[in-house]
């Protein structure tokens, strides 16, 4: 492709089929393992401008995204954007809790200016007049959206592939997929691409990639952030959140997004207290101790069989609960039979949501382009969408249920029961939260059939938020050099999101200091792609 075409891909926002090289570049940012905090200081102290920051991330993505394949478009405005922050920069206001932060969206949130295609070919011309109120609320606090990212297609499977952005692979390990959906998020975050990624979860998809990754990400309680202006999937069980590579970037991003508030769009948003409106998340990760917290463990969440993709994460799992223990924690050993995620995974009720959800958000999104589909039928007859066994049963499903049916409610009322349930586990246990293995196993590898093994449905049906932390890597192997990523899910009742980031900041602590030997793999600089170069030795 010449550079020519190249670019006029770029500007039309479709899939980055080549590489970047018209971009003026100034001073060069470290991009590797930046943080929010050192990107303002970098900033504030004059060592560099807004502008070779946003720079020196495009060039990264311009370096590594041929070997992930994570990014599917490019914000055509970036640079513009981060010059007009430099002149506020130049008249001294930098407001804004993401001022100048490179962040890189999901490709099923509407930000103007470049399509939402949900990684579905006949989306490719899908280009909304209206950000999403999340990525507006970004957007206000001060962010630049680099561009989109891939996701398993219309978020409907845990593999990370779709018809118009292909196959992402996970940079720790080029032979696995990244999990997903957001797996294109997760990726792209762990490879440096950008500070913060956004995701959304609909079974396990903020937290299957922040696993498969070794990062941080919430998925939030039911109607704590808004849903609005991204593609859907269910009512029920979606949720919007964000991945970050430490805990304090991770509660900037939940603060911002929570700050959206009430919203007609969403009717779910009307359910929050007005006092959790008021929490700065970031400031919730102060002070606390693991002492004396009391998290269950669902020991129906393991695969007990020994084998090597099994062992690895039952091993991991047991280093962390050790020095949880260690650190003053009780960890109550829950044994319910109730907890078992393939039986909980019966209530799953996409399938009856799917379609209406669809055609909903299709038939009200106004869209610079009418050359899309305007519904479900419409885009499932269009031939332009990825054909797999594993989603495929779901669009099946999707297109003869519906909301009306009697197994719904049915299914309704099994959802209800469980939460009470899972409520009656948190009072009779006197727990803090409960912690399970976000999979059973390894993130799977490039041609599996599905993402087997994950655990997250138990919040996604109960609206309970989730903090996922890694905690810790399977033994390095010629095909993973550091080890595959294995992260662990914090479950906690609902609104605890602050106690939830601040048990996530604890562990991450420990992990960096009391105890070494289980983070000792952490690439502290470059997740290791052996076959990619690093950008700025
Ligand atoms: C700073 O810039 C923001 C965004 O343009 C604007 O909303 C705000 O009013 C400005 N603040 C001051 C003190 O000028
Ligand atoms: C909330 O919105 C959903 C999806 O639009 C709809 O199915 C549901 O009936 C609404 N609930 C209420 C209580 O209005
Ligand atoms: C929990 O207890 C059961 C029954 O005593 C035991 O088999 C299992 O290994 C324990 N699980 C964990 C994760 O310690």
């Amino acid at each position: 492709m010449t550079p020519l075409r190249c670019i006029r891909r770029i500007l039309l926002g479709l899939p980055l089929l080549c590489p970047i090289t018209a971009w003026a570049f100034g001073e060069v940012f470290d991009v590797r393992e930046a943080t929010i905090a050192s990107v303002h200081d970098a900033l504030f102290t004059g060592k560099t401008r807004c502008r070779d920051i946003v720079s020196s991330f495009i060039a990264r993505i311009e370096e590594f995204n041929p070997a992930i394949n994570a990014v599917i478009s490019l914000n055509p405005a970036a640079l513009s954007d981060a010059d007009n922050l430099d002149d506020r920069l130049m008249a001294g206001n930098t407001t804004g809790a993401l001022f100048c932060v490179p962040v890189l969206l999901k490709d099923n949130f509407d930000a103007v200016g470049m399509s939402t295609t949900g990684g579905c070919k006949a989306l490719a011309g899908n280009k909304p007049l209206e950000d999403a109120p999340t990525v507006k609320a970004l957007k206000d606090a001060g962010a630049v959206i680099l561009g989109k990212t891939n996701l398993h297609e219309m978020a409907l499977e845990g593999l990370t592939v779709s018809s118009l952005g292909g196959q992402t692979l996970n940079p720790y390990d080029l032979t696995r997929t990244p999990g997903g959906s957001s797996g294109g998020s997760g990726a792209a975050i762990a490879a440096n691409m950008a500070i913060l990624a956004t995701g959304t979860d609909t079974k396990n998809s903020l937290r299957s990639p922040a696993s498969a990754n070794a990062l941080f990400s919430f998925r939030p309680t039911r109607g704590l952030i808004s849903r609005a202006g991204v593609i859907p999937v269910s009512w029920t069980q979606d949720a919007v959140g964000a991945m970050a590579r430490n805990p304090q970037d991770l509660a900037v991003a939940l603060t911002v997004m929570a700050s959206v508030g009430s919203d007609p769009r969403d009717n779910a948003t009307a359910l929050v207290h007005p006092e959790v409106r008021k929490i700065d998340y970031l400031a919730s990760l102060r002070g606390g101790s693991l002492t004396g917290l009391r998290l269950g463990l669902l020991d129906g969440f393991f695969d007990h069989t020994v084998s090597d993709e099994t062992t690895p994460v039952n091993d991991v799992m047991a280093d962390m609960v050790a020095m949880l223990t260690a650190a003053g924690v009780d960890v109550v050993n829950i044994t319910d039979p109730l907890y078992d995620s393939l039986a909980i995974s019966e209530l799953n009720v996409e399938g009856f949501e799917f379609r209406e959800m669809l055609d909903a958000h299709l038939g009200a999104t106004a869209s610079v382009q009418d050359e899309r589909p305007i519904n479900f039928n419409d885009l499932y007859d269009s031939g332009q969408y990825l054909v797999i066994p594993a989603q495929h049963g779901l669009i099946r499903s999707a297109s003869h249920l519906s909301t009306g049916d009697a197994a719904y409610a049915e299914t309704l009322d099994g959802i209800r029961d469980l939460t009470r349930a899972l409520e009656a586990t948190f009072e009779g246990n006197g727990l803090d939260g409960i912690i399970y293995p976000e999979q059973k196993n390894l993130v799977v590898k490039v041609g599996s059939p599905s993402q087997s093994g994950r655990n997250g449905i138990l919040a996604a049906l109960t609206g309970f938020p989730v903090v996922c932390v890694p905690a810790g890597f399977s033994s390095p192997s010629a095909d993973a050099p550091l080890g595959v990523p294995v992260g662990m899910e914090i479950l906690g009742r609902p609104w605890s999101e602050d106690l939830l980031l601040n048990i996530a900041r604890h562990i991450d602590e420990l992990m960096h200091t009391v105890e070494p030997r289980v983070y000792d793999n952490v690439p502290s600089i470059t997740p290791n792609v052996a076959s990619i170069p690093d950008a700025y030795p």
